[in-house]
Formats: C-alpha cells, sequence, structure tokens
C-alpha cells in the first residue's frame, strides 16, 4: 500500500504523470465522473482549511465517490482522550482512503503505521504539506513550462510554513534550480530542511532578509503568511506579521516572465492590487488544486497492491528523546519512539541524548 506522507514519496516520474492525468481531468472531466464509484474518501482535519479540505472533497465527488469526516475535532472522540492512532484504525475500517491534517508534526506518519487504507498527509504542524506541493507543482509546469532552470524565491515564514519545506524537497531534484530565502532571522528555514534539501543534494541557495534587492533575479516568487498559529510568543508575531508585503511598485523591478505563487490564505503579504497583475497566479494555483488531487486519490486507490516507504523503519534508542514539543511523538500514548540517524522519525529534528 502507498502513502503520501511527504513528497519524496512521489517519484519525478510519478509526478510527471499526476500531471498528466490532472491535465487529462481538466480536459476530458466526463472521462473520470465514476471512476471512483463506491469509494470513500475519509476527511480528518484537527486543524482548520479552506482549499485543502474542500479542494478533497470536491475531488472525491468530482470521481464519483463519497466523504464522511470531521472539520473539527471537537465533533469528534479526539476531545474524550481518543489518540491519533486509535481514531485511524477506526475510520481506516469506513473508508477507502484518508486525507488528515494535524497540527502535531509526524501525525500521518504515526497514522500510516496503523492504517488499512492510504494516508495523504493534508498537513502536519509546521512539518510538511505535500499536497500544497501538488498543486504547486502543476501551476509551476502550466505557467513557467519546466522545473529546470529556474531561480526560485521563498518570502515569509520559512521556519513554520510547512508548504515550503516540501516545495524544497520537490525542486531539489531538478537541475539548476537556485534558492533564494527571503525570511527575517527569526523566520529562517530549519536546519532538517536546509541539510536534507539543499546542502547534501549539493543545490545552490542564498538566504538574504531584503525583497527588493533579490526580485529582479527571480523566475518564480513564492510568497507565504507568517503562520501565527504556530508562534508561543505572540508579541514576536505582532513584530514578524508584515515583515514583507509584495505591492506593484516591487514588482516594477521583477521580469515580465516572473511567475507569483502564494499556497493562500494570504492576509497582508501580497496587496490586493497585486491580483490584476498576469503574473500573479496564486488564484488558478489554488483551483488546480482540485484536478491534482483528483489525480492523487486515483494514484493511491490504484496503488493499493504496490509496496510503500516504511513509516516505522527507526530503530528504538532509550538514550534518546525528541524534545520538539510540536511532535506528536511526545504526547501521544503507546506511540514507539522511533530514530533514523539521530533523528526523530516523525518530526525529522534531531533527537537530544537523555542526561
Ligand atoms: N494552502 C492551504 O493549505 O490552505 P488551507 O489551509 O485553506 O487548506
Amino acid at each position: 500500500m502507498r502513502n503520501l506522507i511527504d513528497i519524496l514519496d512521489f517519484s519525478t516520474e510519478e509526478l510527471d504523470s499526476l500531471i498528466s492525468v490532472a491535465t487529462d481531468i481538466i480536459d476530458n472531466p466526463d472521462k473520470y465522473r465514476e471512476a471512483c464509484k463506491g469509494k470513500i474518501l475519509g476527511t480528518l482535519f484537527f486543524e482548520p482549511s479552506t482549499r485543502t479540505r474542500l479542494s478533497f472533497t470536491s475531488a472525491m465527488m468530482s470521481l464519483g465517490g463519497s466523504v464522511l469526516g470531521f472539520d473539527n475535532p471537537a465533533s469528534s472522540s479526539t476531545t474524550k482522550g481518543e489518540t491519533v492512532q486509535d481514531t485511524i484504525r477506526m475510520v481506516s475500517a469506513y473508508t477507502d482512503i484518508i486525507a488528515m491534517r494535524h497540527p502535531k508534526e509526524g501525525a500521518p506518519i504515526a497514522a500510516a503505521q496503523v492504517s488499512r487504507v492510504p494516508i495523504i498527509n493534508a498537513g502536519d504542524g509546521g512539518h510538511y504539506h505535500p499536497t500544497q506541493t501538488l498543486t504547486d507543482l502543476i501551476t509551476i509546469n502550466r505557467k513557467c513550462g519546466r522545473f529546470n532552470d529556474l531561480t526560485i524565491g521563498i518570502c515569509g515564514d520559512l521556519k513554520y510554513g510547512r508548504t515550503v519545506h516540501s516545495l524544497i524537497a520537490a525542486m531539489s531534484r531538478y537541475e539548476n534550480v537556485k534558492f533564494i530565502l527571503i525570511s527575517p532571522d527569526e523566520l529562517k528555514l530549519p536546519d532538517y530542511v536546509k541539510e536534507a534539501y539543499l546542502e547534501m543534494m549539493g543545490k545552490d541557495y542564498e538566504e538574504s532578509k531584503d525583497l527588493e534587492s533579490v526580485i529582479p533575479s527571480l523566475d518564480i516568487l513564492y510568497m507565504t503568511r507568517i503562520q501565527q498559529e504556530r508562534f508561543a510568543d505572540k508579541n514576536e508575531y505582532e513584530r514578524l506579521k508584515d515583515s514583507y508585503i509584495l505591492n506593484l511598485s516591487k514588482l516594477k523591478f521583477a521580469k515580465p516572465t516572473l511567475s507569483i505563487l502564494h499556497p493562500l490564505p494570504r492576509v497582508n503579504e501580497i496587496d490586493v492590487d497585486v491580483d490584476d497583475d498576469p503574473r500573479a497566479h496564486y488564484f488558478d494555483q489554488a483551483a488546480y488544486g482540485r484536478y491534482i488531487r483528483m489525480a492523487a486519490i486515483l494514484k493511491l486507490l490504484d496503488a493499493k497492491n504496490e509496496e510503500g516507504k516504511r513509516n516505522d523503519d527507526g530503530v528504538q534508542d532509550p538514550t534518546r528523546e525528541c524534545t520538539n514539543p510540536h511532535c506528536l511523538s511526545i504526547d501521544e500514548r503507546g506511540l514507539k519512539k522511533l530514530f533514523r540517524d539521530g533523528r526523530c522519525i516523525y518530526c525529522d529534528q534531531t533527537a537530544t541524548k537523555k542526561k
């Protein structure tokens, strides 16, 4: 069985194939109207969502399938203390595939360890958001026409922005891609992402605090929201929230072929005047989410007999502990604490040696 926990669960060839299927769905929707007849998608959203949950729902309904689930954990037995793994044990008995969003990093990995059906990570805390990356990739494919030879500026909250981490993982596999990481010092890209996808892959990247000075060199500008809900210190959020605001005067210095992307929702980081600029593609990007998620559902249901990546291939190590307060492994009862290469397998953070 295959899951989609991390964008690297799909090879670049599989991503090309998903984009081809999504394109065919856009061109020939009638061909797919009964493709998932009789199948049920579970949507378990322990965190708020507009685009991801509704595009998954629309995707399954457009394939002739049904959807059940919750959009608020307060209406589930989570409030009675049920663990993520027990919830998944139950919901995977009632559905054929599950898309889940959870505030804790690694929750979809814990889910995949016990699920009877494929798990799709619809966002786990500040960690990863691979189906947003599918949406980003189809947009890059349609608007730029290539994945190689691109200078990509990623601007805003690179620390907590899970879409950023998954996008860097995906784009690091292509040739001659340069990343310009634009953020305040407090919101720089975490080391685990930098090490795994930029340094170990030998990618060209630079860090900057200044959007205006780098904008002329960019082929893609990926703006992101400062993730208010992840800040422990609300005063820090207030200080950083308007660090970057893209407006028409800044865009005067950008290439005419620039593609402006944003996973949305936006707060202040893109002025509404930019929406009418032909380089602004973020609403098309969100619209493509429905079709690429249709392709992903078809792929995962079709791959039920294929071997997927194991989600429990770490080792138990009583001398180490994960101290990331945002990791599910800290507070999920009964979850095996597992480590790989000195890192927690759930959140990828370096595990500390116990004293
Ligand atoms: N891009 C994204 O994940 O949006 P939602 O939070 O609305 O699902």
